[in-house]
């Protein structure tokens, strides 16, 4: 039970890290009121749940961190019933402690993206809600991951602040230390809109993030040699957590 009452039911919102994650299960179509989702809803078996999974850039990887309709993704999964989202992400690090290859539970955020439909209010007064996003992650959720983390001997970082930037450029190095600067550990695409329309929809929602580079300006290597030596290793740890988090839930 979730601490509201409710039976969980998981989902996964999966990003570039996942591309042929799971490609062979069942999946279906879901349209929403606010349009279609951004790949075909795949129901996923981890010992005894059907899983969700979203795959949030596209089947083909196709569609930019600014182009999601995360409004859809999120209604698609809240159709199916689904109360808790555990949305995995790959992150750029800033902080000087971390390094690639390794994960995060961040546990704030800092929202720098711009033009994207970030509310499902967005003229009916009548439903007209403020979230309080003191915390923009839940914490149950999150404690489970690490948890699961913990069991599966996996090294994840708890806690953190994820900076989230427009894309679908990488930043510049002075964007990097304003971010540095502002408090940020992270520097990412997807965790906003997504984590405040989870809340506004009632969903549990905490990020597993795949550290996969340096920010820019900070690595030996440019970023795309961190992205190809890193996100396989990352990506490999974070199905390890996740095999043991679902047998664990
Ligand atoms: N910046 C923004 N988004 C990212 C990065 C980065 O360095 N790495 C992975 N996603």
């Amino acid at each position: 039970m979730t601490s509201s009452g409710a039976s969980p039911r998981y989902a996964l919102i999966a990003g570039s890290g996942f591309r042929d994650f799971a490609t062979d299960s069942a999946s279906q179509q879901v349209d929403t009121r606010y349009g279609s989702p951004s790949s075909p809803v795949r129901e996923l078996e981890y010992g005894r749940h059907c899983v969700y999974l979203i795959a949030r850039h596209g089947e083909n990887l196709q569609i930019p961190a600014h182009r999601v309709n995360y409004r859809a993704n999120l209604a698609a999964l809240e159709s199916l019933g689904v109360n808790c989202v555990v949305a995995v992400n790959t992150v750029g690090v800033i902080n000087e402690s971390l390094e690639p290859g390794q994960l995060a539970v961040p546990d704030q955020l800092i929202d720098y993206t711009w033009g994207r439909d970030h509310s499902i209010h967005d003229g009916n007064a009548d439903n007209l809600q403020h979230i309080d996003f003191t915390e923009p992650f839940c914490a149950e959720l999150r404690r489970k991951l690490l948890t699961a983390a913990d069991a599966a001997g996996v090294a994840c970082h708890d806690g953190g602040t994820y900076a989230v930037t427009q894309g679908p450029r990488l930043e510049t190095a002075a964007e990097v230390d304003r971010l540095a600067r502002d408090g940020a550990d992270f520097v990412g695409m997807t965790a906003m809109p997504e984590a405040a329309l989870a809340m506004e929809m009632g969903m549990r929602y905490a990020c597993l993030s795949l550290i996969v580079n340096y920010g820019a300006g900070r690595g030996q290597a440019s970023i795309h040699e961190d992205l190809h030596a890193y996100t396989a290793t990352a990506r490999m740890l974070s199905m390890k957590l996740l095999r043991e988090f679902f047998h664990r839930v």
